[in-house]
């Protein structure tokens, strides 16, 4: 057990999935996973283990933002021995190409602020995926003919934004996508030896204000979730 994780020892897989909603946790571990078994509610941030295909998987909610996600993904790591974190989740739709419902495979995230931002003093780190889980996705992205773009994303601190001007700097080098955790993630597994990715579905577009239709949304996030699972144990 940790403080944020009730979990015995051994009930958590080495291959963790990180949807930032605990009741989205819920529903792919009961609509993917074989004997899924409720780990974790502290707080109410659930987590299940499982197998899919045989492989034991643990699917836990990280909450929204870099700080709470830094809390779970740190105590899967160093108390679990978590190996493998893949953040599942959506994501604003930054250029013009990205639709509503793509998937999104972030290379890299940028960030102005990360609860790593202290001990990096005047370094601007560069968070990187696990490049072997990343190659893994995007042909297990291209073999269901998702539509899917691959590379760097933005990780911010607020959902709702007031600052425009960083946006337009955003679009104009290239980020495809704005979310609140992938950075963050990164940057631990880094630390720590550990492989990551985040796997994301575009939910909203921040230039064409669209969003996906709450109907549409379990199915959508079904596929991102395939696309992850498939990527951790190819
Ligand atoms: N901003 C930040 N995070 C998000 C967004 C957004 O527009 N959409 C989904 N996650």
């Amino acid at each position: 057990m940790t403080v944020h994780i009730g979990a015995a020892p051994g009930q958590i897989a080495e291959t963790v999935l990180m949807p930032g909603d605990p009741y989205r946790a819920k529903w792919a571990a009961e609509t993917f996973l074989e004997n899924a078994e409720l780990v974790n509610e502290v707080r109410g941030m659930l987590g299940f283990t499982g197998t899919w295909k045989g492989n034991r998987v643990t699917i836990q909610g990280s909450g929204m933002g870099m700080p709470s996600l830094s809390i779970y993904a740190n105590e899967l790591i160093t108390t679990y021995g978590a190996q493998t974190l893949i953040r599942i989740g959506s994501c604003g739709g930054m250029q013009p190409y990205v639709g509503i419902r793509d998937v999104i495979i972030a290379m890299t995230s940028t960030t102005i602020t990360s609860p790593s931002s202290g001990f990096f003093k005047e370094i601007n780190y560069a968070p990187c995926a696990d490049y072997g889980l990343l190659a893994a996705a995007v042909n297990a992205a291209q073999a269901k003919g998702t539509r899917t773009h691959v590379g760097g994303i933005y990780s911010s601190d607020v959902f709702y934004a007031e600052r425009a001007d960083l946006d337009e700097q955003m679009v104009r080098h290239g980020i495809l996508a704005v979310e609140m955790e992938a950075a963050e993630l990164y940057t631990l597994a880094a630390r720590h030896g550990r492989r990551a990715l985040a796997v994301l579905t575009v939910s909203d577009h921040l230039q064409t204000g669209e969003a996906l239709p709450s109907e549409d949304r379990e199915k959508t996030f079904g596929v991102m979730v395939e696309i992850a699972l498939e990527a951790a144990f190819a």
